[in-house]
This record gives structure tokens, C-alpha cells and sequence, in this order.
């Protein structure tokens, strides 16, 4: 696929708008870092983004949202969230927040989490092409896995570690002006917490609050071992693998049809974005889930991975 280089104009913003709206991934300027976006409404488009990044598990993803109304129809704001969100949006900061339950949002945005993490972008060209699209975009950090994040429409194009040739269209608005990437704040139990420093200081965070930041024991988006990602959804139900069906089981399938088909054809992206829908549907029938062997490249990484985390033992 050849990358198309858009200006932040009006041509280069619908442009980009109808890629977006055709399913395509586009990077696109933000204050703090270049993101790779996608629908958010569209599974298979937010599968793109992993297939781009070679991004090999599925963490959340943050929602981006032109401003404060479109982020209340997907996600709960309480007085604390309302506070932060007058204070600092449009800006560096994350809230997560429960996911409103009407919201559309693709189930592989959120892991299968019931929770949303949503930003309103300071960036000029981030907010025109907000509401030139309409759309709530998914977005990670425009860089492959693994290495470092984009601050210039260059380096999301660079030979290497970018990605050229694996996403439609970069929107080149300049560099970055905060360059690193969003403060984010949830309540995971309750209480306002520090999950990840960022462009925001904690330290204004709290004084808003007028109370301390819980230190969150870890980054979300660090490495965890098999179990320990408790903040994922985990189905009740145990859980086997690379699987032949059994009597009084629910099986997963995968290039098979039948009642729970990751993909008919076999197709990775329509795995994927299936995966979370699929596993909560199947723990609701009550029966151990088996799941079809799926491939070990591209996307079958990130979902074999996320599958070991939901068969690995629970504490
Ligand atoms: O500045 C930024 O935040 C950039 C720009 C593009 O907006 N984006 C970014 O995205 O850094 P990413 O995917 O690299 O980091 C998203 C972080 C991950 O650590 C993820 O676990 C956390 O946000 N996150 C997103 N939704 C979450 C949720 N529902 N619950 C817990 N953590 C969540
Ligand atoms: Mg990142």
C-alpha cells in the first residue's frame, strides 16, 4: 500500500476523513504525540492499527473525541471526571472512565474492558479532522511496536520502525508540541490514580482535585505475565486452546462457520475484532469455551496471546 502524505487543509482533511470512513488507518497529529487512528465504531478498521503496529497483544486503546459532549456518550463523567476534563480538555490527559452503554464503541477498542480511556486533543489539525470525520477515533502512538514514539510526520514514515507502506495516509501538521505522550488518571478503585505520566503534570491534576493521585502499582501498557493483567476481561469459564470441540463445551471456530465464528474464512482482522464480543457471548452460555487453533502470524499473535491470558490460571 503506498502512504499517502495529506496536509492539514481542507482537501487533505476530507481526504483523510473518507479513508477513515472506508475502514483505513490514517496517523494523525496530535499535541502530545502522532497517533495512529481508526473508526472506533469499526472493529475490523481498529484491527488494522494492531496489523499495522505488528502490535503482537491487545491493550486498550484511547478514544479521541472533538470535545466535552462527545465524550459524555461514551463514557460516565462524574464530578471528579467533569472537573478534570472543564480543567484540562483540550489537552494532555486521559480519563478512564466507564463506557457508557449505548456508547458503539468496537469491543477490541476497550479489550473487552467496561471501561473507556477518552481524550479531546488540544492539536488544531487533530480537532478539524475530529469534526470534519465525525467518527471517535481509536489512536496508539503512530510507531511500530516496540519502538519509539512519533513527534514528526517523518518519523511515522521512516524506514525504520515507522509505517510506510502499512497505513493509508499519514496527516502531516509538523512536529509535535508536547512530545511525550498523555497523563493518565482513572478511579480503579475508587479513587482518582495516577495510571501513566504524561504531558500533564501530576502535580496540577491533584491540585484541581484537591487531593493526591494514587500511585498506581503499574503502567497498563507494560508487559505482564500470563494472569496478571487483571484489568482485562477474564471469561468465568475455563478456557482451552488450540482446541478440537467437545461435548458441552461452547467452541470458538476459526475459518468454520458456526454459532461462534471468530471468522468464517479465516480472516485475522475479522478475528480480532470479533475476539472480545465472542468471549463474553460464550461465557454467557454458562459451558467451559474451547477455542480453534488460530495462526501464530500477523494479528493470530495478538489474539493468541490475549487467549493465554484468558485460559492462564486466576487468583
Ligand atoms: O498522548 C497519547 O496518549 C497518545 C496520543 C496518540 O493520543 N496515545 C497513546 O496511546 O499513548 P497508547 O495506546 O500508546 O497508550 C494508551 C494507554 C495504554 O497504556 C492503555 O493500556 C491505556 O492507555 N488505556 C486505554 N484505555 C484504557 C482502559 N479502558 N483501561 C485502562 N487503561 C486504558
Ligand atoms: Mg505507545
Amino acid at each position: 500500500m503506498q502512504t499517502l502524505r495529506l496536509l492539514p487543509d481542507s482537501p487533505g482533511l476530507a481526504r483523510a476523513a473518507r479513508l477513515l470512513a472506508e475502514g483505513q488507518c490514517v496517523a494523525i497529529p496530535t499535541e502530545t504525540v502522532y497517533g495512529l487512528a481508526a473508526d472506533a465504531r469499526n472493529g475490523e478498521a481498529v484491527a488494522r492499527i494492531y496489523q499495522a503496529k505488528g502490535r503482537p497483544s491487545f491493550n486498550p486503546l484511547i478514544v479521541h473525541v472533538a470535545d466535552l459532549a462527545a465524550a459524555e456518550a461514551l463514557g460516565q463523567f462524574d464530578a471528579q471526571a467533569r472537573l478534570l476534563a472543564d480543567r484540562f480538555w483540550p489537552g494532555a490527559l486521559t480519563l478512564i472512565l466507564p463506557l457508557q452503554a449505548d456508547s458503539g464503541i468496537a469491543s477490541l477498542v476497550t479489550a473487552g474492558l467496561q471501561t473507556i480511556g477518552l481524550r479531546v486533543p488540544a492539536h488544531s489539525a487533530a480537532q478539524a479532522l475530529l469534526r470534519t470525520s465525525g467518527a471517535p477515533l481509536a489512536a496508539p502512538s503512530a510507531n511500530a511496536s516496540g519502538r519509539i514514539s512519533p513527534t514528526s510526520a517523518d518519523h511515522v514514515l521512516a524506514a525504520d520502525g515507522g509505517l510506510r507502506g502499512r497505513i493509508a495516509a499519514v496527516l502531516d501538521a509538523g512536529p509535535c508540541p508536547v512530545g511525550v505522550e498523555s497523563t493518565i488518571v482513572g478511579w480503579p478503585d475508587g479513587r482518582p490514580a495516577l495510571l501513566r505520566p504524561g504531558g500533564i503534570a501530576a502535580e496540577a491534576i491533584e491540585s484541581v482535585l484537591g487531593q493526591p493521585l494514587a500511585a498506581h502499582h503499574a503502567d497498563p501498557s507494560a508487559p505482564s505475565a500470563p494472569g496478571q493483567l487483571t484489568s482485562h476481561y477474564a471469561p468465568k469459564a475455563p478456557l482451552r486452546l488450540n482446541a478440537e470441540p467437545q461435548a458441552g463445551e461452547t467452541h470458538l471456530t476459526f475459518g468454520q462457520p458456526g454459532p461462534f465464528s471468530l471468522s468464517d474464512s479465516g480472516d485475522l482482522a475479522q478475528a480480532a475484532a470479533r475476539l472480545f464480543d465472542l468471549l463474553r457471548r460464550a461465557d454467557e452460555t454458562g459451558r467451559p469455551i474451547s477455542v480453534a487453533p488460530i495462526p501464530e502470524h500477523g494479528l493470530g499473535a495478538a489474539i493468541n496471546d490475549r487467549l493465554r491470558r484468558a485460559a492462564a490460571p486466576r487468583n
